[in-house]
């Protein structure tokens, strides 16, 4: 029997709601992201097309088509949430600064910024494997009727007002929070609508799954590497199983539905890991936090970090809870 499921847009309508006393900026604000990934997940899904329509349309002198995705998806969710007037301001992985939004009527009216990494897991593109985009949404500091700072973007990641990922996986799922849990959507591609499809997601408590490039594995501190050597072990309910997609988006999202943990630690060739801390860790932090989890760089919480530049990178476990937890102990065993 077909089981109606609401869609993102009844959803969105359904959240606002509940706070009578918001201007529902943020609700229009989920509503542009929603687009862009509808625009997004197009382009990502003829990605292998993109030689072979090149060759055969000879009126298309290439140009857009042959453009990298990252800089593509990049410019798409630029545009469009541009184009809806909905931020004052954006950050992105792709773009060395940020940018000041003036929308045409209102003067620096609106009171949210938006940083993204508008392809995640890009090295996966080639071959086909799930890449994804990640948003991190914050409320301005500095007054509205201004142009944005940098200490806009600079929060601390606990300030996030909500945050979310697209993975372009098998299906199309926009997973979201704005600080009431987690709830993940699917599109449905033949009408281009989002279904409520994973309500209230959460990191069981424990998991058996370990994701770490373990190809860098004699750089990490020897705390992590205690702990991987912990995951390998036979005893109890081990050896862990080793799953790495090498795009932070589908790690995470399969860790969170079936339990697991997600390394990228500081080595002794990246002093700081890889991931950035404002377009990567927080916003999946937040998530992680929202739906049961624990996020942390091997010492202490990753909403608590004050960021200092906007494409810092720092050290990320994220996972369930009695994972991050054990690794813990390693790395303080050492410290
Ligand atoms: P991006 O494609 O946005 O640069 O991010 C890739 C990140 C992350 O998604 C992934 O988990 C990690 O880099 C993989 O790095 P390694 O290839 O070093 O394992
Ligand atoms: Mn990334
Ligand atoms: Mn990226």
């Amino acid at each position: 029997m077909l089981k109606k499921h609401k869609t993102l847009g009844e959803f969105i309508i359904e959240n606002q709601s509940a706070f009578q006393y918001t201007s529902g900026e943020l609700s229009k604000l989920i509503n542009a992201i929603r687009l862009a990934a509808k625009v997004v997940n197009h382009e990502v899904n003829k990605a292998g097309l993109v030689d072979i329509l090149g060759a055969a349309g000879d009126t298309n002198i290439q140009g857009e088509n042959q453009q990298k995705l990252d800089v593509m998806a990049n410019e798409k969710f630029i545009q469009t949430l541009k184009n809806r007037e909905i931020v004052c301001g954006i950050a992105s992985e792709e773009e060395d600064d940020f940018i000041t939004i003036n929308s045409s009527d209102d003067n620096h009216q609106n009171k949210y910024v938006v940083l993204i990494d508008p392809l995640d897991g890009s090295s996966n593109i080639d071959v086909n494997v799930s890449v994804g985009t990640i948003f991190s949404i914050y409320r301005r500091i500095t007054p509205v009727g201004t142009p944005v700072e940098l200490k806009d973007f600079l929060q601390k990641g606990r300030e996030q007002v909500a945050a979310g990922y697209i993975v372009y996986g098998t299906s199309t799922m926009l997973v979201y929070s704005t600080g009431a849990g987690v709830n993940g959507f699917t599109l449905n591609p033949a009408l281009g609508t989002f279904y409520l499809s994973h309500p209230d997601m959460e990191f069981p408590e424990s998991g058996k799954i370990y994701s770490v490039n373990e190809g860098n594995y004699v750089h990490f501190l020897q705390g992590v590497k205690d702990y991987i050597k912990y995951c390998q072990e036979e005893e109890g309910d081990r050896p862990y199983t080793s799953r790495y997609i090498g795009s932070l988006v589908s790690d995470f999202h399969r860790n969170m539905i079936k339990g697991g943990i997600y390394m990228y630690p500081k080595s002794n060739i990246a002093e700081n890991g890889k991931l950035r801390l404002l377009y990567e860790c927080n916003p999946m932090a937040y998530l992680a936090e929202q739906a049961n989890g624990l996020a942390s760089d091997g010492f202490g919480r990753i909403l608590d970090i004050e960021p200092t530049e906007l494409h810092q990178r720092v050290p990320f476990f994220c996972g369930s809870k009695n994972m991050v937890k054990k690794l813990h102990e390693c790395i303080a065993k050492h410290a």
